[in-house]
């Protein structure tokens, strides 16, 4: 089961914690909905472990915000923020859950934003000495570790599309934030298992697998050209591979980039710098046709007309493309681990006049994706484990509460929970494939 910081904490500025680029992306009124309250979690944890205690998971992922552990990004460590993440633990521990912290979902603070955030060279220590700081704190509890979440979203939707935090529109800083956040991660690695013996570090990427929409050979050209932009830009690095070489030829003849002047002496090292497990965040697939090779508006994202249907997101179901993705992976990289750090599906469904939220799309999307987990495994893809996205009903970014995506309905007047047919569904899955 996983979820982020910001997504459902609230209390944004409570017990010290520092402004995140996403706190002032609302106020600067590019999102609809604020930080505050999200599902008020940082009030009502005692509670949500219980949930998950009762759920029946045996390893939660969540995030920790780099505004609560250090309010300005770097400097003294704010005891009380930290604290909270020192509860965490504790409590997922005491009701035998593993716990899966991610370091960086998307938040950074805002005063690293002020220098430059994730453009700037600077960023890639200042991430590196966040990471020792958490680790050394947490060590002792945590064994699991993921760096960074979703590196093209973070670095192409916020530097690039500009409809994410920061909101920057250029591709010299979409390309350097996505170069840094890959260097960063690398640093990140080391700096862990050098606090933690026994720490399996690993990143939660993005992808988005591409087919060509067509036989015309045009379609699959402009698909190997997607299918490069958008996953093996990192995909490819993190294996030692470098960047693609088909796509960096691409961004210099376009004038986008200036490798020499990104790529420091060793960074494609660091980058590299061995994974225990790749975490991959999975939600559809996309067919490719001539013309679109990268997407000229993200928001809307062309679907293909599945038999399955969409989500609310207007995202194609396909859990073919789980299986297929998690296989192809394993085949191209041979990783030690995969793990589904995400996957799930926002449906709108709310309480019926019974008080329960029938929702039985949720339940389809979620029984054939893990049918699609158990497909991959049997086809040899070492996949070690599985999170659903998510816990609650809460903040999807730039769309507010309208999209929902949890297995727990959160009454937005009293913020009471209510778990979700699908939460009881999981639940017996659970025990069912534990046997
Ligand atoms: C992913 C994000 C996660 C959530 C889901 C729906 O891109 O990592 O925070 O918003 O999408």
């Amino acid at each position: 089961m996983a979820t982020s910081a910001f997504q459902i904490e609230g209390a944004s500025r409570a017990d010290g914690k520092g402004e995140s680029i996403w706190d002032r992306f609302h106020a600067d009124g590019k999102t609809p909905v604020g930080p505050d309250p999200a599902c008020d979690h940082y009030h009502r944890l005692e509670e949500d472990l219980d949930l998950l205690a009762y759920l029946g998971v045996d390893a939660y992922r969540f995030s920790i915000a780099w505004t609560r552990v250090l309010p300005e990004g770097t400097g003294d460590v704010n005891a009380a923020g930290l604290g909270f993440y020192d509860r965490l633990v504790d409590g997922l521990v005491e009701r035998g859950i593993e716990p899966w912290p991610t370091l960086y979902h998307w938040d950074l603070p805002q005063d690293l934003q002020e220098s430059g955030g994730w453009v700037s060279r600077d960023i890639v220590h200042q991430f590196e000495n966040y990471a020792r700081v958490v680790s050394a704190r947490l060590g002792d509890r945590v064994k699991n570790w993921i760096t960074i979440n979703e590196p093209w979203v973070a670095a192409f939707l916020g530097h690039l599309y500009g409809v994410f935090a920061p909101g920057l529109t250029d591709w010299n800083s979409a390309l350097r934030a996505g170069h840094h956040l890959l260097v960063g991660h690398g640093l990140a690695v080391s700096a862990i298992k050098g606090e933690v013996s026994e720490a399996a570090v690993g990143p939660g990427i993005d992808c988005r697998p591409a087919r060509p929409a067509s036989d015309d050979p045009a379609d699959a050209g402009a698909s190997v050209v997607f299918d490069g932009f958008r996953n093996r830009w990192f995909f490819d690095p993190l294996h030692g591979r470098g960047y693609p070489e088909d796509i960096m030829r691409r961004y210099s003849d376009l004038g986008r980039l200036d490798a020499g002047e990104m790529i420091e002496v060793g960074d494609m090292e660091v980058i590299a710098t061995a994974n225990d497990f790749l975490g991959l965040n999975y939600y559809t697939t996309l067919p490719v046709s001539a013309g679109s090779e990268e997407l000229d508006d993200p928001e809307v994202d062309p679907g293909p007309d599945p038999s399955d249907g969409y989500t609310e997101m207007g995202w194609a179901i396909d859990p073919g493309g789980l299986r297929d993705y998690l296989v192809d992976l394993h085949e191209e990289y041979s990783p030690a681990s995969l793990v589904v750090t995400e996957n799930g599906a926002s449906f709108s469904d709310g309480p019926n006049d019974d008080g329960v939220v029938h929702d039985q799309r949720r339940i389809d999307y979620l029984a054939a994706h893990v049918r699609a987990v158990v497909d991959a495994r049997a086809a040899g893809a070492p996949v070690d484990g599985y999170f659903v996205w998510s816990l609650m009903d809460n903040i999807e970014w730039t769309q507010g509460y309208d999209q929902k995506f949890g297995l727990i309905w959160v009454d937005r007047d009293t913020l009471e929970r209510t778990p979700k047919a699908s939460f009881d569904w999981y639940r017996s899955e659970i025990e069912r494939l534990r046997g």
